[in-house]
């Protein structure tokens, strides 16, 4: 089954928004199969938005999400990477549609509640870079038969 790394950043976390972005995903049918309150390390963060280096706000990214404790999430289920995605809505909050993640609670691209893995690939890193295989536990959902 599918899965995909979720971030509530330090914004969504001072702004108290963990339950209301866990109850999204839980309501619309993903499961959640690793989750932890965390503070990242300059390392991880640099790491982690390795692919950004060379853009101008590099520094002010890397900056904010070592600011604050972040939640980190593994969730599993039928397109979960690309459907995340939607959910949340454009990067930048000024084009995410009401209904969305940041359509909802964000106002700037900086301060953007969100990240989500945008492909297969950097889910597998993105999932490596901050979950140990023991920290994630799948398990079977009767309630799986009424949605898939
Ligand atoms: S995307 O989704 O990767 O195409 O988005 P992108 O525009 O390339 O942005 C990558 C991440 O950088 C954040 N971002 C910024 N942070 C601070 N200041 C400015 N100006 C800025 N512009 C973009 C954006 O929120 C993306 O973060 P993640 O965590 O990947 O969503």
């Amino acid at each position: 089954m599918e899965k995909t790394f979720l971030m509530v950043k330090p914004d969504g976390v001072q702004r108290g928004l963990i339950g209301e972005i866990v109850n999204r995903f839980e309501s619309k049918g993903y499961q959640l199969v690793g989750g932890k309150l965390m503070t990242i390390s300059q390392e991880l963060a640099e790491q982690h938005y390795g692919e950004h280096k060379e853009r101008p706000f590099f520094g002010e990214l890397v900056d904010f999400i070592t600011s604050g404790p972040v939640f980190a999430m593994v969730w599993e289920g039928e397109n979960v990477i690309s459907t995340a995605r939607l959910m949340m809505g454009a990067t930048n909050p000024k084009e995410s549609a009401p209904g969305t993640i940041r359509g909802d609670f964000a106002v700037t691209v900086a301060k953007n509640i969100i990240h989500g893995s945008d492909s297969p690939e950097s889910a597998e890193r993105e999932i490596g870079l901050f979950f140990k295989e023991e920290e994630l536990s799948s398990y079977e959902k009767v309630v799986n038969s009424w949605i898939n």
